[in-house]
């Protein structure tokens, strides 16, 4: 008979074409901020080929925000301009964590740097060039700024991007798959080396306040101890499980540190690096010199550092990456401005970006991980 399953669905229909009447789109952004993540590329080309699809123009900005400052910090996206880039590392419009347009630094005649808010030039920028919205691929801070943007009314979807994977309302960011892939191979090979010296080997991978890259690259490779910043660690129990490993007859261990390991009491360890920034890391050194001051054996430490970031992304990442970046231009379509993309398997949906941005997703102590870490008897330092 045909007849109608409700009578919610017209009503729904009809504001779904409302929206996008009002919405009209014509011209859309897109870009990249704060660290890069393997996956950036597979978004752009994503967004890039779906928008065609609506004959929408796409532009990217360069370098985040910086290319809306600058004379030439725009470039025509189309199908020509996005070939080929799907297996990449990095991102073919650059980015910045130093860009943020709500600080912007500013180097004043005396040298002293200002940090300035200049989100209002940017959404004129944004007015100025046509662009009618926007599409934000970046981590927390990225999606912070996106998210003052979408209230200062410029419509734009966000798309969650790290190798930290802590951002939260997603399942996982692309970029952390490949990270840990990169990480564990790093772990496979300290093995050999380790046992032919019988040494320990200490090494410090990225991560900052969340332990999900050392946490899973470090069971992927067997490490012998995982260290995260959710479970502060005590160095005599660390000890005790190397010294159990010799007495076994196993003369060698593999010690994984995320970047953001404390001990008990203690805190992270950050170092300085140029602009006055401040970065974590260190923490792999310390718990080497620990570990050879209190056990006698010779312990060797590494950071495995931008590595785990560099490459292209894995088939896991790529598909993720096209999933977001289709994801984000059909949202873009349906009007759900002032979101994010998220994977809420199985599926990817858009979530409020305020939701996304409200706290760091840390490895849950009582999941599944954690209980097959400890069954394995790798030793979380508590
Ligand atoms: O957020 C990604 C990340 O690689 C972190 O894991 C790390 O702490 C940080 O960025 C390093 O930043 P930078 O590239 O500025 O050294």
């Amino acid at each position: 008979m045909g007849a109608r399953p409700s009578g919610r669905a017209p009503f729904f229909v009809l504001r779904q074409c409302y929206d996008r009447r009002m919405t009209k789109i014509r011209r859309i952004a897109v870009n990249t901020g704060g660290g890069d993540a393997p996956g950036l590329n597979a978004v752009i080309r994503a967004v890039v080929l779906a928008a065609e699809r609506h004959r929408w123009d796409v532009v990217g900005i360069t370098d985040g925000y910086d290319g809306l400052f600058g004379n030439e910090g725009l470039v025509r996206l189309d199908r020509r301009a996005v070939r080929g880039i799907t297996h990449q590392g990095g991102t073919i419009l650059g980015t910045t964590n130093r860009g943020n347009p709500l600080k912007y630094p500013t180097t004043g005649p005396d040298g002293t740097i200002t940090y300035v808010d200049r989100s209002r030039e940017v959404v004129a920028a944004l007015a100025e060039h046509g662009i009618d919205a926007l599409i934000a691929i970046g981590g927390d801070g990225s999606l912070a700024i996106a998210h003052t943007l979408a209230q200062m009314g410029v419509k734009l979807v966000g798309v969650p991007k790290t190798i930290d994977n802590d951002l939260a309302a997603t399942s996982f960011t692309f970029g952390f798959t490949t990270a840990v892939e990169t990480a564990t191979d790093a772990i496979d090979k300290l093995h050999s080396t380790a046992e032919a010296h019988e040494r320990v080997m200490v090494v410090e991978l990225m991560g900052r306040h969340a332990g999900w890259i050392a946490l899973f690259a470090g069971l992927a490779g067997t490490a012998d101890v995982i260290l995260i910043p959710e479970i502060p660690y005590e160095i005599d129990s660390v000890c005790r499980k190397i010294e159990a490993r010799y007495a076994e007859g196993r003369k060698f261990a593999v010690v994984v540190v995320a970047e953001g390991a404390y001990p008990k009491g203690g805190q992270p360890l950050f170092k300085q690096t140029g602009g006055g920034q401040r970065r974590l890391g260190g923490m792999a050194g310390v718990v080497a010199h620990e570990i050879q001051a209190r056990t006698g054996r010779e312990t060797r430490d590494l950071v495995l550092g931008h590595l785990q970031r560099g490459g292209g992304p894995n088939s896991y990442d790529r598909l993720l990456a096209l999933r977001f970046g289709a994801a984000a231009v059909r949202f873009i379509a349906e009007g759900q401005f002032g979101t994010m993309v998220a994977l809420v398997p199985p599926d990817v949906r858009a979530v409020p970006l305020g939701e996304a941005i409200a706290k760091t997703k840390l490895v849950p102590l009582d999941g599944d991980v954690i209980a097959t870490a400890r069954a394995m008897g790798i030793s979380l330092g508590d």
